[in-house]
């Protein structure tokens, strides 16, 4: 499994069969600006919730590759009826499908969720997905919520990649007890840095995780990592 990280929340994984792109929010992003879209390859395109900072570059991006949009069945939907893009798969909590490269599980977050053009964007949510190369938690914008203690239940994960910026998500700080209620010692970082109330201190976040036994990893926009 390779995780390429492109800025805030956005990162895409891939599997010998797939190239899967989570929360595309990369040319509004000024710390991405040497990442160029129209090169991000994507067999499907998975969005957590409907913000701009998660959905900005879907469309294009879909259209250009001919993407799956797998999400909540409210943004799908919108995809479908406000931008006429029929390839979609709807999910909703608690639901798995088994897609060509594995499967995906639509867990919950405790966040909001509305489209760019005000359109109710259903529920937020996270993703687990199971593959033959590794399983992965993407939480989405979250709080730290007791329900992240049932995705072990089900997945032994090799990574879990969780929001850190603290003020629209969970913090550091939570972000360590998640990694212990997902029971992984793996954490990916995401949505921090790319605004003023999400900045976060690298070397602290790092310690704070290594004293709970877990590391922390801290992409470089573009930088992959590979298990
Ligand atoms: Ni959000
Ligand atoms: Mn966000």
């Amino acid at each position: 499994m390779k995780i390429t990280y492109y800025g805030h929340a956005c990162v895409g994984v891939e599997t010998p069969t797939a190239h899967l792109l989570f929360d595309p929010f990369i040319t509004p992003n000024p710390l991405a600006s040497h990442i160029d879209i129209s090169t991000i390859p994507a067999d499907y395109i998975l969005l957590s919730h409907g913000h701009g900072d998660h959905v900005a570059d879907a469309l294009a991006i879909a259209q250009r590759t001919k993407a799956k949009i797998v999400s909540n069945y409210e943004i799908v939907t919108w995809y479908e009826t406000q931008h006429q893009y029929s390839n979609i798969h709807p999910m909703n909590h608690g639901g798995s499908w088994s897609f060509g490269f594995g499967k995906v599980r639509y867990v919950n977050a405790i966040h909001s969720s509305v489209l760019p053009d005000g359109t109710y964007g259903g529920n937020p949510g996270g993703f687990v997905v199971e593959t033959e190369v590794g399983n992965c938690y993407f939480a989405g914008d979250t709080a730290l919520t007791m329900d992240m203690q049932l995705i072990p239940r089900f997945t032994r994960l090799d990574v879990a990649l969780l929001p850190i910026g603290s003020n629209f998500t969970m913090g550091i700080e939570e972000a360590v007890v998640a990694a212990e209620f997902v029971q992984c010692k793996t954490i990916i970082g995401i949505h921090y840095d790319t605004f003023g109330f999400i900045k976060v201190d690298h070397e602290a976040a790092k310690a704070a995780f290594a004293a709970a036994g877990c590391e922390l990893i801290l992409l470089d926009i573009g930088e992959s990592w590979m298990r």
